[in-house]
């Protein structure tokens, strides 16, 4: 009863930030997001009859920060009196620092688990099962573009662009890989309980949701960078004015979006998005990545540069 998946990050342009009901981890606006193709997380799951507790490694070393949550989300997929599991996560980037490691990690998780139990589920509720336990693991089950509705009662999730029709490149400049202060779970409630802005930035996705489908319908570029950017200031801007604030912000991350800000004045097609943590990701059109790759990595405070196409969704691997 053993089974392996693997699945990639992703990263919102158009934000998920706020739920509408905590307790189901449902969210409170839809979003867009672009899933990546060179960063994954691998994951090991064998479930053992008579075990008396779940074991969890994180790239080969026991983690206990994450053993509860991946427990809850084992108990949501299998049910009551479901057997035990080992599972060991494996992933070629930083997690815990705004890389969006959960969204990579619970798809791979439920994908894998569902593989050992022999489960039939269909890619939107294996999608739904992982948005349970991380809102963002629901967009990484499909390739490309994709599109999450907040829906009337249950998420919708499905692929609004192959990963080959637009093939959009995203820089991602690493600017600490330490884990970040306060979780995106904890900071969202925080968000909606006492920022001043956060019923206007809720009230107004609908219309950046919109804006981003025409541009990526569209392919324009233009059209996407402007929306993008302008929900992610917003997004950051609730987080800022919640109390205590939420700033994930460095130095060096106001210095790279300075650097994208200067690229585009010089007709780079290029904008950047920043999540919960400190790093700032670039998206730009395939001809742009070398000049924006060598202007990012020159750039004061930037640790590493990490380049990557639009990648599939979640899968199954062969058992290792
Ligand atoms: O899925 P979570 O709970 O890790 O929240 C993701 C929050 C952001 O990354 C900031 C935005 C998003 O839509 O991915």
């Amino acid at each position: 009863m053993r089974a392996c998946a693997i699945a990639q990050p992703n990263i919102a342009l158009i934000k998920y930030w706020g739920k509408r009901d905590a307790a189901r981890n449902l969210p409170a606006a839809g979003s867009i997001s672009l899933t990546l193709e060179t960063l994954w997380t691998k994951m090991s799951v064998e479930l053992r009859e008579g075990a008396h507790a779940d074991t969890l490694t994180v790239n080969a070393s026991e983690n206990n920060t994450m053993q509860k949550r991946v427990s809850a989300c084992l108990d949501r997929l299998l049910g009551p009196g479901r057997p035990m599991a080992d599972v060991a996560s494996e992933s070629n980037f930083p997690i815990g620092a705004g890389l969006a490691s959960s969204a990579s990690a619970f798809a791979a998780l439920v994908m894998a688990a569902s593989r050992a139990a022999r489960l039939p589920g269909d890619v939107l509720s294996l999608a739904r099962l992982a948005g349970a336990s991380s809102g963002s693991a629901a967009r990484s089950f499909f390739e490309g573009i994709v599109e999450l509705d907040a829906g009337d009662d249950e998420i919708d999730v499905s692929c609004i662009s192959a990963a080959s029709a637009w093939p959009l490149r995203i820089v991602i400049a690493v600017t600490d890989s330490g884990s970040k202060a306060i979780g995106s779970g904890a900071a969202m409630v925080r968000s909606a309980a006492t920022s001043p802005l956060y019923d206007s930035w809720i009230a107004r996705q609908d219309q950046d949701l919109e804006t981003a489908r025409q541009a990526v319908a569209a392919r324009d570029f233009e059209k996407l960078a402007s929306v993008s950017e302008h929900n992610c200031l917003k997004m950051h801007s609730v987080m800022w004015t919640s109390r205590p604030p939420v700033v994930y912000w460095n130095e060096a991350t106001v210095n790279a979006m300075e650097a994208i800000r200067e690229l585009k004045q010089n007709g780079v097609p290029v904008f950047f998005t920043i999540d919960a943590g400190p790093q700032v990701k670039a998206v730009c059109l395939p001809e742009a990545q070398g000049t924006v790759e060598a202007a990012l990595a020159a750039t004061k405070g930037v640790r590493r540069v990490i380049a990557s196409g639009l990648g599939g969704g979640a899968r199954p691997l062969d058992n290792a």
